[in-house]
């Protein structure tokens, strides 16, 4: 066992048979002490009709203060995450959020507004919304970007509404959207909401797209071509402006992923390389915590020509200097989720770009990509790396070792045991795993993980077993992930 992985043995309470709070405690037993009530007490049953009452009260858990605040000490201590562990998940970007950005989301002026406040009361988040945007316009060379999507894949539905609704303008419809290969599996999903067909777009084997392929699909039915880029396999196309002029030869419109958007800041921008309508993840790259599933938002980039086609209400500065909600855009999409937009995110987003300004956004991309092609290099010796450096800010390997049976996802978890997080496994090809650094880690760090991949690849080759049957310091080395993904059993039920 490494060094690390004993040395997180001894941290962990890794005692799975600690009962749950329901099976704990002793009646009576109370986690808060709070003086006689000198309210008077109502009889239950005048407030509430008795068919809804039940004879006893619930039976809740008795536990005291200290027993309790050691229960969800011990749970937190199981969790893996950002503030605890290197976390490299290929295509997640799970950088170090800055604790001023929780700072500035929880000010009291942001975090207790209301949606339906008139406008005079809330001109300064108004006012950062508006800022924002800006931002998010010049950074991505965009004619104007709407807040209101709640995450990446809202933001690409978002987008191919606004390229239908250009399309119909010009009394066209057109059902088909080219999606390359290495697509996010969110794209050809949103197609499908959307009503498209989405039709695949092969790769050359150097990652980028195979552009006699494009040429042969797209047709007078392409609404758009959906591109990422940096793309998941962690290139940059540098065919992009080709692509973009063979798409609007054919009077169809480029779409941008802009989820890894981490590896261009300041460096290059999707509306000079001829982008039409692209999405951010705000939560990845302007940071967010962003694991288990939310908080996400995922304003939209569109060109000059489609502006008009924007969702509403769009936050303006009018001619007096104050900031107002202006919805007065009769091709709108209209509303694509409830009032304005996810608030807190939109916050976190500004305060980052702020505190970095824009040499340290341009840094962020700089020491991203450059921790990307650190470690790929510390690898690439021991483990295949199916596409050519220079890498964006992730990369893919393949174990090229005599694998004995040892499988991507049995590497992936003996990096548990060395204190990391699994990288993305088998996607986007087979048996691959996939991994972005993000610019946030020491080099300190960058290292500790590539030994800990090189000492995994000498195991395969000498005690295989010790990496099959990882992790070892873990309360559950291996789960049935599909059963608890299809069968998910949460509630606990007394034993009778
Ligand atoms: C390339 C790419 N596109 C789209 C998405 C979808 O974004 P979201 O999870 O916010 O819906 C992701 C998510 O990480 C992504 O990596």
């Amino acid at each position: 066992m490494s060094v690390v992985a004993a040395e997180l043995e001894t941290k962990l309470p890794l005692d799975l048979d600690h009962p749950l709070l329901f099976e704990m405690g002793t009646p009576g037993a109370s986690a808060a002490s709070m003086s006689e009530s000198d309210v008077p007490t109502v009889d239950r049953a005048t407030l509430i009709d008795p068919e809804f009452l039940a004879d006893d009260a619930p039976d809740m858990p008795e536990i005291g203060e200290l027993d309790l605040v050691r229960h969800y000490t011990r749970l937190a201590h199981r969790l893996f995450s950002v503030d605890a562990n290197f976390y490299p998940l290929g295509s997640c970007t799970m950088k170090y959020n800055p604790r001023v950005n929780e700072k500035a989301a929880a000010m009291p002026a942001f975090a207790g507004l209301h949606p339906y406040q008139r406008e005079s009361d809330v001109q300064g988040m108004l006012e950062l919304l508006f800022r924002l945007r800006t931002y998010l316009q010049e950074i991505a060379g965009m004619a104007e970007v709407t807040l209101q999507p709640s995450a990446g894949a809202q933001g690409e539905m978002t987008g191919l509404m606004i390229i239908n609704a250009y399309h119909r303008s010009r009394g066209e419809t057109r059902t088909e959207v080219l999606t390359p290969d290495s697509a996010h599996g969110t794209n050809p999903a949103s197609c499908a909401i959307c009503g498209q067909q989405s039709t695949t777009v092969r790769s050359k084997p150097d990652g980028r797209v195979d552009l006699d392929d494009l040429r042969a699909k797209v047709s007078s039915n392409t609404a758009a071509l959906m591109i990422t880029n940096p793309n998941t396999v962690g290139v940059f196309d540098e065919q992009i402006a080709e692509i973009a002029d063979i798409v609007h030869g054919c009077g169809a419109q480029l779409y941008l992923d802009g989820a890894n958007m981490n590896a261009m800041l300041g460096i290059a921008r999707p509306g000079d390389f001829g982008v039409d309508v692209m999405h951010f993840n705000t939560h990845k790259t302007f940071s967010t915590p962003h694991g288990g599933g939310g908080p996400g938002s995922g304003p939209v980039g569109v060109a000059s020509h489609l502006t008009e086609f924007l969702p509403v209400p769009q936050v303006i500065q009018k001619d007096d200097g104050s900031y107002a909600w202006f919805d007065d855009r009769p091709k709108s999409i209209g509303k694509v989720r409830s009032y304005y937009g996810q608030s807190g995110v939109l916050v976190r987003a500004y305060t980052y770009i702020r505190s970095l300004g824009a040499d340290g956004l341009l840094n962020v991309s700089q020491k991203a990509v450059l921790a990307a092609n650190y470690v790929a290099a510390r690898l690439r010796d021991r483990y295949h790396l199916p596409f050519d450096p220079p890498y964006a800010h992730e990369f893919i390997l393949i174990p090229k070792f005599e694998t004995g049976g040892v499988t991507e996802l049995d590497i992936a978890k003996r990096l548990i045991d060395f204190g990391f997080h699994p990288p993305t496994m088998s996607w986007p090809i087979a048996h691959c795993l996939m991994i972005e650094p993000t610019e946030t880690e020491s080099l300190a760090t960058l290292d500790a993980f590539a030994d800990a991949l090189l000492a995994i690849a000498d195991e395969v080759e000498s005690t295989p077993e010790t990496v099959k049957t990882a992790p070892h310091t873990m309360p559950i080395a291996r789960m049935d992930e599909v059963g608890a993904n299809r069968k998910l059993n949460v509630r606990w039920r007394p034993e009778v």
